[in-house]
């Protein structure tokens, strides 16, 4: 079958993420046949680099080898059980990696299937840890130009007016303070300090993204702010949940963006990365303060009753081994130290250009701003079309231009995404 074949047949049935399907009478839908390494290929038999990873997700390439074999091993045992009252060896690995990979609070693991779950069931567990103690605290901080996904928790905590404002009057009550990444540090934990103080007793945790606000534009804030959160989250006495969804598997230079902060947060969040962009799968991880708080006998109704029918996947799981088995066999956190240092020597360029604000980079993730367009001219939407006719896939969000490659690209392969990008941007002055 050829693209517009497939493209008609989609198009009688399906309803695309995050699209306005009115957009395909004019923009082709691409259906992809195959994919490989950095390149994904259509019904056409054309290719294009894969520049954002699959919306984030891909970190060793598509159809990876090892991660292939690790997954055909597991569906010759077993593909999936219920995870009530049942367990499997892939998740206790993966549990018993994770909690030995993130900061030594950090001991108990509960699986969803996605990241937005994943927000939801922190935002849950924070809010019912003081319920279980007799305390309401029935609202959540969370910071301005903030995203954590789509469902209605994680959507009241996020500040993307584009996807929220619809619906604001059916969503759970949120505060946001001043984002370190559009004021400065101190501007913003004074923010954050007022916001609890006028609160106080009320909020059950602060959730945020840290050193990256990704669907924000990628506006970015440095680690420092994270050290600060952490110490006035102690002491106004409630949780901080790290959303590292988007960040977490080595996007920011070091495998968590926590790290950087030398802090550990109460709840972290990881979704995304964690199978290398091959399955739904994400894990909540918290403290054994707030897992005791949930342990009693059943009838005191104070269990977390939470679950997800495909919560703990094994294939999931089993891919997620492989993923953290590659990061241990192949030293990646250290090898994309010169893809980060390359990203950044070729994309000085963009600085000298007079329709570029700003280029900022944390680690793996680079974002070229633009400036002089109007909204209704759909820049990102011309640069994209633009790139994919030379076999580049990039998906700006409005006027940013953005890399989240995933960390299998060669330096050629770099220099093809920034070089296509760079002329294109040229070409528009
Ligand atoms: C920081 C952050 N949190 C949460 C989510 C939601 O994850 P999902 O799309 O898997 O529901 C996203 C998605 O982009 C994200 O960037």
């Amino acid at each position: 079958m050829t693209n517009h074949e497939l493209m008609q047949e989609d198009l009688k049935y399906i309803f695309h993420p995050c699209s306005q399907m009115k957009d395909h009478e004019k923009l082709p839908l691409i259906p992809i046949k195959k994919a490989k390494g950095s390149y994904i290929e259509d019904y056409d038999g054309n290719r294009y680099l894969d520049c954002i990873s699959s919306w984030w997700v891909n970190l060793f390439g598509h159809s990876n080898e090892y991660i292939n074999s690790r997954i055909r091993d597991q569906l010759e045992d077993l593909e999936h059980v219920i995870f009530a009252g049942f367990t499997h060896k892939p998740a206790i690995d993966l549990a018993r990696r994770l909690v030995a990979l993130t900061p030594e609070p950090l001991k108990k693991i509960f699986f969803a299937d996605n990241g937005s779950s994943a927000i939801e069931i922190s935002l849950k567990m924070s809010f019912q840890y003081f319920k279980n103690r007799g305390e309401e605290r029935p609202l959540f901080v969370s910071l301005q130009n903030s995203y954590h996904g789509e469902t209605m928790g994680a959507l009241a905590v996020s500040d993307t007016g584009l996807y929220k404002d619809i619906y604001k009057d059916i969503l759970i009550k949120t505060v946001q303070a001043a984002s370190p990444a559009l004021v400065s540090e101190d501007e913003a934990i004074e923010s954050m300090r007022s916001v609890l103080q006028e609160h106080h007793g009320k909020v059950s945790s602060v959730v945020i993204e840290p050193l990256v606000q990704c669907a924000g534009s990628m506006q970015m804030y440095g680690a420092t702010y994270i050290a600060k959160l952490r110490t006035l989250c102690d002491e106004f006495g409630v949780f901080l949940i790290a959303d590292e969804v988007a960040v977490g598997f080595g996007r920011t230079g070091t495998m968590f963006a926590i790290e950087q902060a030398g802090i550990s947060p109460d709840f972290l969040c990881l979704s995304k990365g964690i199978t290398g962009g091959y399955m739904p799968l994400s894990v909540v991880m918290f403290t054994n303060d707030i897992y005791n708080a949930f342990y009693c006998d059943y009838n005191e109704g104070k269990s977390f009753l939470d679950s997800h029918s495909y919560t703990g996947n094994t294939i999931a799981c089993a891919t997620a081994n492989a993923v953290l088995d590659i990061f241990e066999q192949e030293n990646v956190i250290e090898n994309n130290k010169s893809k980060i240092a390359f990203i950044a020597r070729e994309t000085e360029k963009f600085k000298r250009l007079k329709n570029v604000k700003e280029v900022r980079q944390c680690g793996m993730i680079c974002a070229i701003e633009l400036q002089g367009y109007s909204a209704q001219e759909r820049i990102g939407l011309h640069v994209f079309q633009e790139a994919l006719k030379q076999g580049v896939y990039i998906r700006p969000l409005g006027h940013i231009i953005y890399f989240m490659p995933p960390y299998c690209f060669s330096e050629d392969e770099l220099l093809k995404m920034i070089e296509t990008t760079y002329e294109i941007v040229n070409k528009m002055l």
